[in-house]
């Protein structure tokens, strides 16, 4: 039976609406009747990161502005919609209930159920939305999948399509967090991710030794924050150092908000454009190995049949040609969305919807969650 899920996302700084057409249970179908985005990236890039009461204005004015879009384009399939899933969490709280109170009023006025929906559960059944997903499904089982985005850096065992471990996650900063400093010290906008792979691809990825952090260690659980302290090591102590006074930055992503002290030194000249482009490609390149040295002992640890990739950072073409790579070699099938679904949008959240359904492991509360975990 065909399921059409009207999906809302809010949790950060992209404002998401879609339509959804869902069927099948054993080898789940999707197809996007629409898919609309609105980022707030300009918005935000001045504060060099997220600024939440700034995001929840502008998702409190885009949300009306998308299904009007969507009304204007497709008003019969959204009378028609079978429910309305929303984001409840992880992320920005104001965010989120924004998102929360759009699609409650919005589900009342259809007269449809209201289905709350998990962020991260969206970002790793994101390669569903790939039409050659399918015809792997069946053998995909059990899959390792990897979870790279600005609030969370999560490994995951899936023993079939229903269950779910958790085999480890950062214990500071996530992947795409740290993306997003690095990119900071290098003068580079924000986002930082896009910033970086662009100014790598010019670089040398084994110029500078950047350490591979607890790569040695038994757990499956990453950190980052000694990987940008070493970036800006590097860069104070270069003979031409980037850095440039002392300041505060306020950094904030999908799962917090905090202030950190980020020490500037004096100038002593600007970088060549070679030193960042090394600087950069070898950056990118340590975060690459660490993540893919953690996911292959995961997979080989689970006797895993696959290994899904997902979330903003994995829209970084370098690696995932790597991680494709190192799975062919393995033997190993390797699934990721298409690039438009690796950063926040609103498909990803009818897929988690209908896959939780499909599950039959309860419902989320609709309710704001900011710290929901997967
Ligand atoms: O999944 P996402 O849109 O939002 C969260 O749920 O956090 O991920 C956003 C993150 C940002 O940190 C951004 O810098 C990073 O994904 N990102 C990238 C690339 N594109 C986006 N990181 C590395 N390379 C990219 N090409
Ligand atoms: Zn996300």
């Amino acid at each position: 039976m065909m399921m059409r899920i009207l999906a809302i996302e809010t949790t950060c700084d992209e404002t998401g609406i879609a339509l959804v057409e869902a069927s099948g249970s054993e080898t789940p179908v999707f197809r996007i009747r629409a898919n609309l985005v609105a980022s707030q990236i300009n918005i935000h890039a001045p504060y060099g990161g997220v600024v939440p009461a700034l995001a929840r204005r502008e998702h409190e004015k885009n949300l009306p502005a998308l299904l009007a879009r969507l009304a204007a384009t497709d008003a019969r399939a959204l009378a028609a919609a079978d429910c309305v899933a929303v984001t409840v969490g992880p992320g920005l709280e104001p965010c989120l209930w924004t998102g929360i109170e759009f699609a409650k009023t919005l589900a009342k006025k259809l007269g449809k159920p209201l289905v709350g929906a998990n962020h991260l559960e969206g970002h790793l059944w994101s390669f569903l939305l790939a039409p050659s997903a399918r015809a792997k499904l069946r053998a995909l089982f059990p899959a390792v999948a990897l979870i790279v985005s600005g609030g969370h850096t999560a490994l995951a065992l899936l023993p079939d399509m229903a269950h779910r471990k958790k085999l480890g996650e950062t214990r500071d900063d996530a992947a795409g967090e740290t993306f997003d400093k690095v990119a900071r010290l290098l003068d580079l906008p924000y986002p930082g991710g896009p910033e970086i792979e662009r100014l790598a691809a010019h670089g040398n990825p084994n110029a500078i030794p950047f350490p591979r952090p607890m790569i040695g260690d038994k757990t499956l659980d990453f950190s980052f924050a000694g990987l940008k302290t070493s970036v800006l090591y590097h860069l104070r102590n270069s003979p031409q150092s980037a850095i440039r006074g002392a300041q505060n930055v306020a950094e904030t992503s999908a799962s917090k908000t905090r202030k950190t002290n980020i020490w500037r030194e004096e100038p002593r000249g600007k970088p060549s454009e070679t030193e960042r482009a090394d600087v950069a490609a070898s950056f990118q390149e340590a975060v690459i190995e660490t993540l893919l040295i953690k996911t292959l002992r995961a997979a080989e640890q689970a006797g895993a049949k696959s290994i899904l990739l997902s979330g903003g950072v994995a829209a970084n073409e370098t690696l995932k040609s790597r991680f494709r790579k190192a799975a062919r070699e393995r033997g190993l099938a390797f699934l990721a969305p298409p690039k438009a679904f690796n950063t926040d949008n609103a498909a990803m959240i009818a897929v988690a919807a209908y896959m939780k359904i499909l599950a039959g492991t309860g419902r989320y509360r609709v309710a704001a969650a900011p710290n929901l975990n997967l």
